[in-house]
């Protein structure tokens, strides 16, 4: 579900129309939908009324500050992996005691900023950061709640470089040592062991692993118990699916996920933490990009447009598809053509669509890739010296640009020549 639809035949955001936005910004640029965001939490959070379970907002989908205030003034936590998404969290008006701060890699230096900031708890991916943890917790008098996440190999059947709950993956401590892990935090000073955490993936469109990961826990928890640990928190994580194919594509809805969490887990009475990211932010955002040529190949037609693999990575990096939709509504029975549909970096993995049918486009024309407002614009880099491109966000008739393209003075600025060479 969205908020960019055809009115009168041309992409809206809301109340406002895309062409507007390309007119005043140029092109490309990410546009989000505020209506869509605070839809998307609504229907998330809802789905668990009744149950204690608070919602965490991953901000690594969408991290951009106007996002996340728009989710904080909805009630969201924040579910950060680095200091500087807890800096944005907080920046964003996210309170201390909503924030989990999870990543298999947290530094000394987050760590220590994290607990002077007096965030609510810790996803403990390993026993040495379960060590470094305590050490600076009890260093500062401090007692940090932890959650150990485990991982219980689980196949979430998703695509294999956004699975994290097999026993290859690097992330959580084996569900078979985790028993001799919480022994050892409980002797630890400075932490409390009173939570249990796994994230088996990202755009899960089956509830079966799910569900096979939180029994699993479920029976740990139980284990866990009778070993003496005080288990009353679980944080489920992520990784609910959203639609990328319009009507052809039904992931689970959040009220069938929810029942299945009670129907798992329910019977503990421990809190619930949820960390979505996708299924906020997905929908709620498009690439917005103009045709420079379509090029005529030996056996295929390129569609080039001005954004590229730099601005969203998704295609070429998980075979993602994205819906493309012309900002012009085409006319039925218009013309259709069969696109390669590219950008202009010099890369063959530069491509946003390949095969795709769509009505014919010209050098100008304006086109809306969809359901990019997640891991699209925080995935985004400066390759080939293209400025990171622009983020506006939509409210009713309103639109602001939330992140402004970066001119190339300020580009070249960053880097610096050093003073053992001649200036050019
Ligand atoms: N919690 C943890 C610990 C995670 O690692 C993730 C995502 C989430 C929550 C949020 O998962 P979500 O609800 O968004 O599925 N760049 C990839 C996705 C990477 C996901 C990483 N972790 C993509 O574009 O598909």
């Amino acid at each position: 579900m969205h908020h960019f639809d055809y009115r009168g035949g041309i992409l809206h955001a809301e109340d406002v129309a895309i062409p507007d936005i390309a007119a005043a910004i140029g092109t490309p640029f990410y546009c989000y939908s505020s209506a869509t965001l605070e839809r998307h939490y609504r229907v998330f959070a809802g789905a668990f009324r009744g149950q204690p379970a608070r919602i965490c907002y991953s901000v690594k989908a969408n991290s951009n500050l106007a996002v996340v205030a728009t989710l904080a003034r909805q009630g969201a936590g924040a579910d950060v992996v680095s200091e500087g998404e807890l800096r944005r969290a907080l920046a964003a008006g996210v309170t201390p005691d909503k924030i989990v701060f999870s990543g298999v890699g947290k530094t000394e230096a987050e760590m220590a900023f994290a607990l002077e900031t007096g965030i609510d708890r810790f996803n403990v991916e390993s026993e040495p950061e379960l060590e470094l943890l305590s050490a600076l917790a009890a260093a500062r008098g401090l007692t940090a709640h932890v959650a150990i996440r485990v991982n219980p190999d689980v196949d979430a059947k998703t695509h294999e470089k956004i699975t994290t709950g097999k026993a290859e993956n690097k992330f959580g401590i084996s569900w078979k040592r985790a028993p001799a892990v919480y022994a050892r935090a409980r002797e630890l000073p400075g932490i409390e062991p009173d939570g249990i955490d796994v994230h088996i993936g990202s755009q899960l469109t089956d509830l079966e692993p799910f569900e096979a990961a939180f029994s699993r826990v479920a029976t740990m928890v139980e284990a866990l118990r009778a070993d003496g640990n005080p288990i009353a928190h679980i944080d489920l994580g992520g990784g609910l699916g959203i639609p990328y194919r319009g009507d052809n594509d039904v992931p689970p809805h959040p009220d069938e996920y929810a029942a299945m969490v009670k129907r798992t887990i329910g019977h503990l009475g421990c809190q619930l933490t949820f960390e979505p990211g996708r299924l906020i932010a997905g929908n709620a955002g498009i690439l917005v990009s103009r045709v420079i040529y379509e090029k005529q190949g030996d056996d295929r037609t390129f569609l080039i447009l001005d954004s590229a693999m730099n601005d969203l990575i998704r295609p070429t990096l998980y075979d993602a598809f994205h819906e493309i939709r012309p900002v012009t509504e085409p006319a039925s029975g218009a013309e259709t053509v069969i696109y390669d549909v590219v950008g202009p970096v010099c890369e063959t993995g530069d491509f946003f669509a390949k095969g795709r049918r769509l009505p014919r486009l010209k050098s100008g024309d304006l086109v809306a890739i969809m359901s990019a407002g997640a891991y699209g614009a925080v995935q985004a880099s400066t390759y080939n010296t293209r400025p990171l491109v622009p983020e506006v966000m939509v409210k009713d008739a309103s639109f602001r640009e939330v992140r402004a393209r970066p001119s190339y003075d300020a580009m070249l600025k960053q880097d610096i020549i050093p003073d053992w060479l001649d200036r050019p």
